[in-house]
């Protein structure tokens, strides 16, 4: 637990650069604090986002940016049970619902657009393998669809299969947009498909998109392009997690890798670049000042002039920092806002933080989902206010 979630009251915020306006692209963000994807498995066995989700975005619309959880673009990129898809009517009805919730409370919402690749599992298509760059395993460890298998190793797609997975995601982009989205996130990190072709570690082609950095970051090119080609570039983001080796990811040479990355994307004009900086996992970890700094947000900010999203254990003073130093323009709070839905209101009286309850992160109902309460509502369920 950070000394931030343990310690008495933070310190009040209201001057802080976290409440400067900021515009990201024609988008007025009221606000620097960005509420990160963060999959919450509550969709249904269709992949269309709980009932529930319109309730729970809609008491966070107080973020800067909403950007909602990771969703698959097709059924070949689904990986994990419950959760959510947009690629049928159904999904993006369910979208629907939730965009014009957001909206109507004054909130800003993207989606994030994700392909599981090797992180899937055969028993969602069919007995089939799922797909990668390589036929590399993501490790050794047993796998996630029931714990008592090890990961699957996929199937090497092909060359000419690859301009169907840049239209997949274009497609769902039309349907974000179609739902109401404000844009898209497109997502390239975590040892998803398009982290699995950047790092050489998953990606051991020898043709066009493997090999050198610039082979190796082609789909993502070419994902990013056609995904702009329907929204438009400011209004398309792309994350990144150079370092993480969550999901058996590893890299030769990151620096090399991430580097041509953020340059095709600038090159491309995307909106925003988001990345998970060193020494997160997806964990609650220690202050982001206490982590190296190499491949951190500021790395990216001579080769990329979008904006800049930083997440990765950040508080409301190291947030600040970034800021500060002109190192990014947003900042992202995952577990912060699992458990705190106003956020930006904590931050800016110094009230106290509640802690996030990780048993809830995944899956079931409205405990540990839509019942954090706000500053001054009462606690409905015992035990997750954390204070
Ligand atoms: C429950 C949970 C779900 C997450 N889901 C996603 C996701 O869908 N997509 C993604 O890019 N990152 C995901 N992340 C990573 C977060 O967006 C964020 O980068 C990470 O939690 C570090 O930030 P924090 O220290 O502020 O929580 C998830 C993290 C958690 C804890």
């Amino acid at each position: 637990m950070t000394a931030t979630l343990t310690a008495g009251r933070p310190q009040p915020t209201a001057t802080s650069p976290l409440f400067s306006p900021f515009w990201l692209g024609r988008l007025r963000l009221p606000n620097r604090i960005v509420m990160p994807p963060l999959t919450r498995a509550r969709a249904d066995e269709h992949g269309v986002p709980s009932p529930l989700a319109a309730r729970y975005y809609t008491q966070r619309a107080g973020a800067g940016l909403i950007i909602a959880e990771a969703t698959a673009v097709s059924a070949q990129g689904t990986g994990y049970g419950n959760w959510p898809g947009l690629y049928t009517a159904a999904q993006e009805a369910g979208w629907r619902t939730v965009t014009d919730a957001v909206h109507a409370a004054g909130g800003r919402i993207f989606i994030q657009l994700f392909h599981a690749g090797r992180m899937s599992h055969p028993a969602f298509h069919d007995g089939e393998r799922p797909v990668g760059p390589s036929p590399i395993a993501a490790g050794p460890a047993t796998d996630h669809y029931d714990g008592a298998h090890p990961f699957t190793r996929p199937r090497a797609l092909r060359a000419a299969e690859l301009a169907g997975i840049a239209g997949q995601f274009a497609a769902a982009a039309g349907r974000a947009l179609t739902a109401g989205f404000d844009g898209v996130e497109v997502h390239a990190g975590n040892g998803y498909l398009l982290d699995q072709f950047l790092r050489d570690g998953a990606n051991q082609r020898d043709d066009e998109y493997g090999g050198n950095p610039r082979n190796r970051a082609r789909l993502l090119r070419e994902v990013t392009a056609a995904v702009i080609s329907v929204c438009g570039s400011s209004r398309v983001g792309v994350r990144i997690s150079p370092l993480s080796p969550t999901n058996g990811m590893a890299d030769s040479d990151p620096a090399a890798t991430f580097t041509q990355a953020a340059r095709d994307l600038q090159a491309l004009g995307a909106g925003y670049l988001h990345v998970i900086e060193p020494g997160v996992n997806g964990t609650l970890s220690g202050p982001a000042s206490a982590q190296s700094p190499e491949l951190a947000s500021g790395f990216f900010r001579p080769m990329f002039s979008g904006a800049i999203i930083a997440a990765g254990g950040h508080t409301a003073q190291t947030g600040a920092g970034r800021i500060r130093h002109d190192q990014a323009d947003l900042i992202a709070y995952g577990q912060l806002f699992i458990a705190n839905p106003d956020l930006p209101a904590r931050f800016r009286h110094g009230a106290p933080l509640a802690r996030p309850q990780r048993a809830t992160f995944y899956g079931g109902g409205a405990a540990g989902y839509t019942d954090y309460p706000a500053l001054g509502q009462p606690p409905r369920v015992a035990g997750n206010t954390g204070q």
